[in-house]
C-alpha cells in the first residue's frame, strides 16, 4: 500500500512499552477517550463503524503502489477477451482453517456451492458481460464447486492458491465483490467499493461468535446478504466429513 501516514518499524515496535487495549468488533462510546501514551489497539477492529466517516482517506491510504495496480489491471484486461462491456466481479472464498473452526468452535458454516451460485446469478442477471475472478485459500474446492462452464469464470493463479497480496489487489480492482466470510474478503470489498454480496446468518443464534461479532457493524447497510444454509449443523452429522480429513491450516 502507498501509506502516507508514519509507519513504525518492527524494531521500534519492540522498544515501546505498549499497553494493550482490546477492542470488540464495533465502535463504542468508551473508545472515544482512551487514556495513555503508548496504547496498542488489539482485537479485530475491522468494522466500518470505526472508520466509515473517513472513507475517502482510508481508500487513499490503502491505495496500491503503481506496479501492483498495473499488474492487477493487466491481469483483468487479459480476461476481457472479445467482451465489449465487461464488469469484473471478484470472488473470495475463505476456506482453510475456517472449514473446521466454523463448525467446531463457532457453531457455524462456511459458504457452500448454492450460496456462490445465487450470488453469481445476481450479477449475471444484472450486468451484460460479467467476468468472475475467483480467489481462495481452498482452490481445489473452488474448482470442484464453482460452475465455470459458461466461460465467464477465471481462477486466480491458474487455479492454484495464489499469493494473498496479489489476490487482494485483484479483488480490490474488480468492480464488484462476492465475499464469503472473513476480514480478507470484507476489506477487499470495502476497497473495491462496488456492489457486495456476503454470506449472512452463518452461525446458529446461540453461537459464541455473536458475542464478538455484530453483523450490522461488519457489513455496510447497502451490501446484500444471502442467508447461509445451516442445515448441515441442524440435521445430520453424517453430512459432515470426519474431522480427521479436514484441513488443519
Ligand atoms: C454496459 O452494461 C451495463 C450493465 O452491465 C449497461 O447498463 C450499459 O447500458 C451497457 N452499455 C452499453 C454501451 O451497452
Ligand atoms: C471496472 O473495473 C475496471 C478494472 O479496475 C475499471 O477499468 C473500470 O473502469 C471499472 N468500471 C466501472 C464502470 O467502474
Ligand atoms: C438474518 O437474520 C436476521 C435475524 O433473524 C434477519 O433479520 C435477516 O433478515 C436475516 N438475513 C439477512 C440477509 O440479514
Amino acid at each position: 500500500f502507498r501509506i502516507t501516514l508514519p509507519v513504525l518499524s518492527r524494531y521500534q515496535v519492540w522498544l515501546i512499552p505498549w499497553r494493550d487495549y482490546g477492542l470488540h468488533d464495533w465502535m463504542s462510546e468508551e473508545y472515544r477517550h482512551i487514556e495513555g501514551k503508548y496504547v496498542r489497539l488489539t482485537g479485530y477492529p475491522c468494522s466500518w463503524t470505526f472508520y466509515h466517516h473517513l472513507r475517502q482517506e482510508i481508500r487513499q491510504e490503502f491505495s496500491f503502489h503503481d506496479h501492483i495496480r498495473e499488474e492487477a489491471n493487466q491481469y483483468l484486461a487479459g480476461l476481457r477477451g472479445q467482451r465489449r462491456n465487461v464488469t469484473y466481479v471478484g470472488i473470495h472464498v475463505r476456506r482453510g482453517d475456517y472449514v473446521r473452526v466454523m463448525h467446531q468452535v463457532w457453531k457455524g458454516v462456511v459458504a457452500d456451492k448454492a450460496y456462490l451460485d445465487k450470488a453469481m446469478g445476481y450479477f449475471r442477471a444484472r450486468y451484460q458481460e460479467p467476468v468472475f475472478v475467483v480467489t481462495s485459500n481452498g482452490m481445489d474446492w473452488c474448482r470442484e464447486n464453482i460452475d465455470a462452464s459458461r466461460g465467464d469464470v477465471y481462477f486466480s493463479g491458474d487455479g492454484k492458491e495464489s499469493s494473498p497480496g496479489r489476490d487482494f489487489a485483484l479483488l480490490a480492482h474488480c468492480n464488484h465483490t462476492i465475499m464469503t466470510i472473513g476480514t480478507f474478503g470484507l476489506f477487499a470489498a470495502y476497497l473495491a467499493g462496488g456492489e457486495t454480496i456476503y454470506l449472512a446468518n452463518y452461525t446458529l443464534p446461540d453461537s459464541p461468535f455473536l458475542q464478538l461479532f455484530k453483523p450490522e457493524a461488519a457489513f455496510l447497510p447497502e451490501w446484500i446478504g444471502i442467508d447461509a444454509d445451516l442445515s448441515p449443523l441442524l440435521n445430520g452429522k453424517q453430512r459432515q466429513k470426519p474431522l480427521n480429513t479436514l484441513p488443519l491450516v
